[in-house]
């Protein structure tokens, strides 16, 4: 049977396309960032990434074809990010794919950013032993989720003010780390000893809620108040680091406890910190259950998660009607 997918993504600053065999195999995986383009302006600007995604979604395409060596009439399918994310940028990736789908005469699936991190998992390992939890963290998210099933969810807590990597982001502001901060704060935090600038960790309470705003605020009180530079920034970024990471991975290791979980996952772009993904390891490791931490290209935006996401949605909803919209707001559908 024919399990090509055409995976589709703009809902962020990504322009990607990938084709993925049978929800699992990657044929090609072609990723266009827009960071530089955002970068002086110090954080994704949404019309400048509507036009860009106008400008590089056909060639990025044409290459994700050329490089799985298929035409789109082979595929079983085109499958696109309908929400959460930028109205502008996410218009621009579902009209190309609906146009396509129609061109070439194949179905057409509407995927969930969210749900397409989470097929990250799957793409690395299809036998993950469910049911698991996955902790995503990216710039716009940050949520526990319990994976019952394909397609099965029960999101267990999120948090209450700032994602984890918008935390990331806006800290390495304060220091002065230019963007997407994430990455460079966490090489930073890795030369720094966080005994010497301890924050405080928000929400230790029996919820799988997370706080962040409030260690931001911290940081940036400390960096204001520190008129000698007496702060080394590595040890300001050490200290951040072990706040955020220590509760994520605190009240994830307690949802494996809870639920009677058989992994532990990682998923999202702050999936690619050092520090979170030697504690994930370690946390499982200390549980006995499997731990699965996607390679870094699916940890960011990229269409192979949304294509692996779209296969099984064909095979559980069939295609998508194509009069369906973008949804900015989309959440995770539970049950
Ligand atoms: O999943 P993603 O590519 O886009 C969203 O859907 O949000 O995640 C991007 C986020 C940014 O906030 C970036 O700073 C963060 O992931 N990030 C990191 C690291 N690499 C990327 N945060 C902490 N440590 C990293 N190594
Ligand atoms: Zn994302």
């Amino acid at each position: 049977m024919n399990d090509l997918v055409l995976g589709v993504e703009t809902s962020c600053d990504e322009t990607a396309a990938a084709v993925v065999a049978g929800g699992t195999t990657v044929l090609s995986s072609v990723v266009s960032s827009q960071i530089d383009l955002h970068a002086r302006f110090g954080g994704v600007v949404p019309e400048l990434a509507g036009r860009a995604h106008l400008v590089t979604l056909g060639p990025v395409v044409d290459d994700a074809l050329a490089q799985a060596g298929v035409v789109g009439r082979d595929l079983a399918a085109v499958s696109v990010t309908m929400g959460p994310g930028l109205i502008g940028a996410l218009l621009v990736g579902l009209s190309h794919a609906k146009a396509l789908a129609l061109a070439w005469a194949v179905p057409f699936v509407g995927v969930n950013h969210l749900e397409g991190h989470l097929y990250a998992c799957l793409l690395e390992r299809p036998d993950l032993p469910l049911p698991a939890i996955v902790l995503l963290v990216s710039g716009g998210h940050t949520m526990l989720v319990h994976v019952k099933a394909h397609g099965e969810y029960a999101i267990l807590g999120g948090t209450i003010d700032d994602a984890a990597g918008e935390a990331y982001d806006k800290v390495a502001r304060v220091l002065g780390l230019g963007y997407p901060g994430g990455p460079v704060l966490d090489k930073l935090a890795q030369t720094g000893n966080a005994k010497n600038a301890p924050m405080p960790k928000a929400m230790r309470d029996a919820s799988f809620n997370f706080s962040f705003s409030g260690i931001k605020t911290a940081v940036a009180r400390r960096v204001a108040a520190d008129t000698s530079n007496e702060l080394a920034p590595a040890d300001v970024a050490a200290g951040f680091q072990k706040a955020v990471v220590d509760i994520l991975v605190e009240k994830a290791k307690r949802a494996v406890i809870e639920t009677g979980a058989n992994a532990l996952c990682l998923a999202g772009g702050v999936a690619a910190n050092s520090r979170l993904r030697a504690s994930t390891e370690q946390a499982a490791d200390e549980l006995g259950v499997e731990c699965l931490l996607p390679a870094f290209k699916y940890c960011t935006d990229n269409a192979a998660m949304i294509a692996a996401a779209g296969w099984w949605r064909l095979q559980s909803d069939g295609p998508s009607p194509l009069d369906i919209g973008a949804s900015p707001n989309l959440r995770l559908a539970v049950g």
